[in-house]
């Protein structure tokens, strides 16, 4: 069977992805509009789209179809849209840029932004709930299990024993050292677990079985140690201008990152072997699919923004 390799280039997933995304923000009425531009705002901010880009690879490599892979692909970046707007926040990180735009709460003012945050987060699980929906409705029962098992790990992995967890230790580290086990527990939580997501839903849409599940997680959570390295890394080395915020903030607050206990060079190691391992984990996907999810990986090591 030749391979549908149309969504190989993925300028095509981010262009698929963002006509849905701004079809499904360009709602509202005459009363609630401010709501859904907010949401919209940073829907479509030119955010990198690493996670809905990996679970449609990752699941086209595996057999899923496209068009049942999309919907959990863009309930992911909602979420992790919601995620940094509420951790832009002035109770939070009170950041003034975020891809090199004013954030939600500068535009819009900080209660209509955690209204775009509550909204993005809920309208995630409605876009997937809509999918059931009509898997159930077309008799797709076989489906309709994968999606349960999808929709299950994104909300373990985005709610409190996942990313929230890790936003409170964060909150909780502020002000004083921490050590190399709560940073590991805090960007596991914070970072990690949504990469986890991305992957091991294309995994479950697919109907991939346990171990390869387990393989998709394992590689989720080292690739987004990897990763959350390489920010710390740039917060330190990187261009102000590529990153579209600003560097040098962790230094300010002073801190705890995978730079200030390790260093550079260490980190940079770490970084280079977690990436190693992820990749591992990853070896089985198979096809032009398989390869593209690898690539990126390793492409997110070496990364300017
Ligand atoms: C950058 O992603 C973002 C992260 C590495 C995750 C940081 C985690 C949080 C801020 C957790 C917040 C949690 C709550 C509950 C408020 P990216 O480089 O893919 O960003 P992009 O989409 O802008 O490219
Ligand atoms: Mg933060």
């Amino acid at each position: 069977m030749a391979m549908n390799e149309e969504w190989l280039d993925p300028a095509a997933v981010k262009s698929r992805l963002e006509k849905d995304l701004q079809e499904l923000t360009d709602k509202g009425n005459a009363y609630d509009k401010k709501q859904w531009q907010a949401m919209n705002y940073s829907l479509m901010a030119g955010g990198k789209r690493i996670r809905p880009v990996l679970t449609v690879w990752t699941g086209l490599s595996l057999g899923a179809d496209a068009d049942e892979l999309f919907p959990f692909a863009e309930a992911l970046e909602m979420i992790h849209t919601y995620s940094l707007i509420h951790d832009d926040l002035p109770a939070m990180d009170n950041d003034d840029y975020r891809r090199g735009r004013l954030t939600n709460h500068k535009v819009f003012g900080e209660a209509a932004a955690i209204l775009a945050g509550d909204g993005l987060l809920t309208y995630a699980f409605e876009v997937c709930g809509q999918a059931m929906e009509e898997a159930a409705a077309g008799g797709q029962t076989e489906l309709l299990k994968r999606q349960a098992r999808a929709v299950s790990f994104l909300a373990q992995m985005a709610g409190p024993s996942g990313m929230v967890s890790g936003q409170m230790v964060d909150l909780e580290s502020e002000g004083r050292t921490i050590g190399l086990d709560e940073l590991t527990y805090m960007e596991i939580s914070k970072t990690s677990r949504l990469l986890e997501a991305a992957l091991v839903m294309g995994g479950c849409l697919a109907g991939a079985g346990p171990e390869q599940i387990q393989s998709l997680e394992e590689a989720g959570e080292k690739l987004g140690l990897a990763f959350q390295i390489q920010d710390d890394i740039l917060d330190v080395t990187g261009d102000e201008k590529e990153l579209g915020k600003p560097t040098g903030s962790d230094e300010k607050e002073k801190k705890s990152t995978f730079v200030s206990l390790y260093g550079l060079e260490k980190a940079r190691k770490e970084a280079v072997k977690d990436t190693e391992e992820a990749l591992a984990r990853l070896a089985f996907l198979e096809g032009s699919y398989g390869r593209a999810v690898r690539d990126l990986v390793k492409s997110l090591v070496d990364r300017r923004k």
